[in-house]
């Protein structure tokens, strides 16, 4: 894996770029090399960091991160020999015509609004799961997408494991029969995160721009690193975090797409902190002919139907489970067949550097369309339980019937000066 001396990353004095030496004697020629940036580089963006540099046929150009320190972080990933420019705002780096893509790995409340800015800029994406922060920004990417022919690519890497893809194929070829039901498991412990008073934010963060389109409030540690998973106005809890994969790869198996009505529940049976989002979700999506559900507890570390965290289609002639360890198929009175492999971010990159290479969006194996529609399932999920009822939904109009308080919430008022851009 290349690293990035800090000794060589010369820290920008202003959101100005500035340079540092790039890795890669294993790459390719230059001219064969897909330039790419990184916007948001705190954990996940530190993978992306690796992941991109590290692939012969990519030379990563450039990062972004409205935090110094995440920025100075990142800089101890990358080898004397690159180039990489550093910039606190992304609008800036996207200036750069001679970047091809980037991918966005900032907080979820911030994916379509760099997602778009990025389409209209010319640069082909890859974006972190959820894609959208609510309905209708799904709905804006999709169709940007379409618009523009560029290549989107979504951050859900199992699309790319190859364990997954062929349970998936075996599930296609009927080996467990006619499958009706397929659950979505998110179990796991994740630990309280405790009361925190709100302070002032840390030098070297730009907070306006962290909080971007969301309402201004102070600065909380609560609501920061990781933690903002846990707020509506920038996260989208466990649901859109962790669950979000496992709904993606629910619906992939099911062949289905929105649901035509999702009952739900949901709330804080072991938290008593600063989160907002729930420890406790179930959520039913109904389809003419099956259903997926999703269960989700974190404040449980043992294993449920053998998972963690995986997904279970339920057919006529036995199971078919896809988890973080790989795929299981069990027939009636039949030995367990294994699968082995886990969820493989480094072949998602691969995948989507290639459909760039050939300017061609078909080749992506999580295109941004199935990622749109397994975001909005898993806020769908948290709408019905904020309002706490059955949502019946118009699939077409992507809107809840008779529904003005939930079809609020598949929008969100946009702060002056981080409106979403037309595509
Ligand atoms: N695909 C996966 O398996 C996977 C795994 C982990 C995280 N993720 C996703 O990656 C995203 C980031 O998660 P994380 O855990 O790295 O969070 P994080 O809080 O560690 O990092 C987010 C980074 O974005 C930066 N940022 C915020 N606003 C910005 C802006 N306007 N421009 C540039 N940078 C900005 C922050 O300063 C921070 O460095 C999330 O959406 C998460 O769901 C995906």
């Amino acid at each position: 894996m290349p690293t990035i001396s800090r000794r060589s990353f010369i820290q920008a004095s202003s959101a100005a770029a500035a340079a540092y030496a790039v890795a890669g004697s294993a790459h390719a020629a230059a001219g064969d090399r897909v330039r790419h940036a990184v916007i948001g580089v705190g954990g996940q963006g530190g993978n992306h960091v690796k992941a991109f540099a590290s692939m012969e046929h990519c030379e990563l150009v450039a990062i972004a991160d409205v935090d110094a320190e995440r920025r100075e972080q990142v800089a101890k990933l990358i080898s004397d020999k690159a180039t990489v420019k550093q910039y606190e705002d992304f609008r800036e780096l996207l200036k750069d015509e001679s970047i091809q893509s980037v991918s966005i790995a900032t907080p979820d409340h911030w994916h379509t609004p760099v997602a778009l800015a990025a389409l209209k800029a010319g640069k082909h994406v890859y974006v972190e799961k959820p894609c959208c922060h609510n309905m209708k920004e799904g709905v804006l990417l999709a169709a940007a997408q379409k618009k523009t022919g560029l290549c989107v690519q979504h951050g859900t890497q199992f699309r790319s494991t190859q364990a997954a893809r062929e349970g998936i194929q075996q599930l296609r070829d009927g080996v467990i029969g006619t499958v009706r039901m397929a659950k979505a498991i998110n179990h796991q412990f994740r630990g309280p995160i405790g009361r925190k008073p709100d302070s002032e934010p840390p030098a070297g963060l730009n907070y306006d721009m962290w909080l971007g389109p969301a309402p201004v409030r102070p600065f909380s540690e609560n609501r920061f690193k990781y933690n903002w998973h846990w707020h509506w106005d920038y996260g989208t809890g466990d649901i859109g975090n962790d669950g979000v994969h496992q709904i993606d790869v629910a619906r992939w198996g099911l062949g289905v797409g929105l649901p035509k009505a999702v009952g739900a529940s949901g709330g804080q049976l072991f938290y008593n902190d600063d989160h907002e989002t729930p420890d406790t979700q179930v959520v039913t999506y109904e389809y003419d002919n099956c259903y997926l559900l999703y269960e989700m507890r974190l404040w449980t570390d043992y294993l449920l139907e053998g998972h963690d965290n995986g997904v279970v289609y339920y057919g006529d002639k036995g199971t078919l489970e896809i988890g973080r360890n790989g795929t299981t198929i069990k027939l009636i009175d039949k030995e367990p067949q294994k699968i082995e492999g886990g969820a493989d971010l480094a072949a998602n990159v691969r995948n989507f550097l290639d459909a760039v290479k050939e300017k061609d969006p078909s080749k992506l194996n999580a295109p941004i369309s199935e990622g749109v529609l397994s975001s909005q399932l898993s806020l769908l999920g948290n709408v019905a339980t904020r309002v706490g009822r059955k949502l019946t939904l118009d699939i077409d109009k992507v809107e809840c019937i008779n529904d003005d308080e939930a079809n609020k919430l598949f929008s969100r008022e946009y702060r002056k000066g981080y409106e979403l851009v037309e595509v």
